[in-house]
């Protein structure tokens, strides 16, 4: 398979501090939607932020092919869209539109197609007509919005998200979890929200103290009670609550009946015992 993001023995240390990546190695290949959870402070945002080299720590990044560093930075920054864990961090302009359309003007887009992308992004986030707004006016989940379509607009191949679902409301949660699914590119989502990731992701990598703890199918990992306590998660409810009960499976067009568990969310029809 194609590999677009390739990470050896990447270790990083904040000036004072303990080591908040040890030796992490991860390796994702092209159209992957990929879980990272781990409890607080285990390296989630600090890992996201030496894939577009805003940090920059000891060990080897590829993405597509080029190694993170400086001379590479302005080509790998179009391919890599990171949005923050804070959108604090990510506007700074006096508009929405201005932010919005920072990378496209970067990337040389002309002046229709800049305001052309900025409307699109805008659109798809649910912020539109939003351009002139300054975004220290804008509310929390509002600003993360934003911070989404200021991605969007370089239309990157690879989307890393940090957090993307905290605060926003319930409606705005499942418009962004109905966003991400109907993309193509390679996705990256760090989070606490784990049922929105056993929506979207086949595979989880489970981060603590700096270091990748496991690495495969999400039911899987995220079903594993011990596994779960001890990195300070729990095992999301969908998993969870199982129920057992008569129902009828279709085999060479005979039916028959039998009881098992399954999660609540297989679809399933319920019927009476004849
Ligand atoms: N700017 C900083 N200066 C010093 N230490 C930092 C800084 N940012 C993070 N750290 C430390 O690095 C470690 C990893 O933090 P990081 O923010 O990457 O964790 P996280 O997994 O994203 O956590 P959360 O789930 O709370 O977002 C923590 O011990 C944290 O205290
Ligand atoms: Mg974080």
């Amino acid at each position: 398979m194609d590999t677009v993001i390739e990470v050896k023995n990447l270790t990083y240390q904040y000036s004072a501090g303990n080591k908040a990546l040890d030796s992490l190695s991860l390796t994702v290949s092209r159209g992957e939607r990929v879980a990272v959870v781990g409890p607080n402070g285990a390296g989630k945002s600090t890992f996201i932020l030496h894939l577009n080299g805003i940090l920059n720590g000891e060990g080897h990044i590829k993405i597509m092919g080029m190694t993170v560093e400086k001379v590479n930075l302005p080509k790998i920054r179009q391919k890599v869209g990171v949005v923050f864990q804070d959108p604090d961090h990510q506007l700074f302009s006096p508009t929405v539109f201005e932010d919005v359309a920072f990378g496209p003007i970067n990337m040389g887009f002309s002046e229709k197609e800049v305001k052309d992308r900025v409307s699109e992004a805008l659109g798809k986030v649910g912020m539109a007509g939003s351009e002139w707004r300054p975004p220290h006016h804008l509310s929390f989940g509002e600003k993360r919005r934003v911070c989404i379509a200021s991605v969007l607009s370089m239309s990157p191949e690879i989307l890393v998200l940090d957090e993307p679902s905290s605060s926003l409301d319930p409606r705005s949660r499942r418009e962004l979890i109905n966003l991400l699914k109907g993309f193509d590119i390679t996705l990256i989502i760090a989070t606490h929200d784990l049922e929105m990731t056993l929506e979207l992701c086949k595979r989880t990598v489970v981060i603590d103290r700096g270091a990748v703890i496991v690495d495969g199918d999400i039911r899987e990992i995220l079903g594993d009670e011990s596994l779960m306590l001890k990195h300070g998660l729990e095992v999301p409810h969908s998993i969870k609550f199982t129920h057992s009960h008569t129902h009828d499976h279709r085999r060479d067009e005979e039916l028959h009946f039998h009881s098992h568990y399954h999660p609540h969310p297989e679809i399933h029809e319920h019927k009476e015992r004849l």
